[in-house]
């Protein structure tokens, strides 16, 4: 494996083996690895003959009250977890080389990023089509892989690739989760111990929401309230949203029908926590 710091070698590489008809695959990341990336790797070995893990701390897509300088960084073992997972390729750029002195270009789009994540992180997803859409430049994969734990951000890349004509197949992966239920995230390791105990209430009201539906609810109203009384049981948790949307849109709904996203996002102490379920 090797690790690649600028955009030429790696780009030349990637061109390289697609040159000798390779299928190569992409794992966009910000580092501080865990199962769920780990996930998307294993998956993204299996099916193709090449892969690349980017680990760049993407400054555009953190808000100025955001965790960037604090945000996990940990180089070394992110290296042992790729090797591991049979990695071929690190993109490991540093902030000048994806944004030179001059950079004023951006990646952006209506409707898909106004609600959710969108509404109370405003130039979050503006950042993250930006580097996503200069990392499908940099390394023209034939794949890329994300989780669905950011399910709005990976309908946003789904539109934008369709939207601009990247030559580019995205693929979906499930959420992995702590045996407790906790979907696996790189902040996690900011929670106390008793915030890591309390953080369960994210999936356990989910699960409510769900129970509901599978019983024949199908009023997002009553869906949204079950599921944010469950969270108010909670002494540490601080509801940001609770949603019931269009998987395709990313629109409130009023039914549950068709492809649905039941999102949320909650502060444990002082830590944000996402978490989903998809109905296709
Ligand atoms: O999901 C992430 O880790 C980031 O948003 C991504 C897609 C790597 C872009 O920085």
């Amino acid at each position: 494996m090797e690790i690649l710091t600028t955009i030429k070698e790696t780009r030349d590489k990637v061109k390289e083996w697609k040159a000798q008809g390779l299928k190569v695959a992409l794992v966009p990341t910000m580092g501080y690895l865990h199962e769920g990336h780990r996930s998307l790797i294993d998956r993204a070995h299996k099916e193709n003959d090449k892969v690349v893990v980017s680990i760049f701390v993407n400054p555009m897509q953190f808000g100025p009250n955001e965790d960037l300088d604090a945000y996990p960084r940990d180089l070394d073992r992110d290296a042992a977890i790729c090797e591991a997972g049979g990695v071929d390729i690190i993109f490991h750029p540093s902030v000048e080389e994806m944004y030179g002195p001059d950079f004023q270009s951006y990646a952006d789009m209506h409707v898909l990023p106004e609600k959710l994540c969108g509404a109370s992180r405003p130039v979050h997803f503006r950042g993250v089509q930006t580097v996503v859409s200069k990392l499908f430049h940099i390394i023209p994969a034939q794949r890329a892989y994300f989780g669905q734990k950011d399910a709005q951000q990976l309908a946003i890349i789904r539109r934008m690739v369709i939207d601009m004509d990247f030559d580019i197949e995205i693929i979906g992966c499930p959420i992995i989760r702590e045996d407790d239920g906790l979907a696996k995230s790189s902040r996690n390791t900011y929670l106390s111990e008793e915030e890591r105990k309390q953080a369960v209430i994210l999936n356990q009201s989910l699960n409510k929401g769900m129970e509901a539906i599978e019983a024949g609810e199908k009023d997002a109203a009553k869906i949204k309230q079950i599921i944010t009384d469950n969270l108010n049981t909670c002494p540490l948790a601080k509801i940001d949203y609770v949603e019931v949307v269009s998987f395709d849109t990313i629109q409130p709904i009023e039914k549950v029908e068709g492809a649905v996203l039941i999102a949320i996002a909650v502060y444990i102490g002082t830590t944000r926590l996402i978490d989903n379920r998809i109905i296709l």
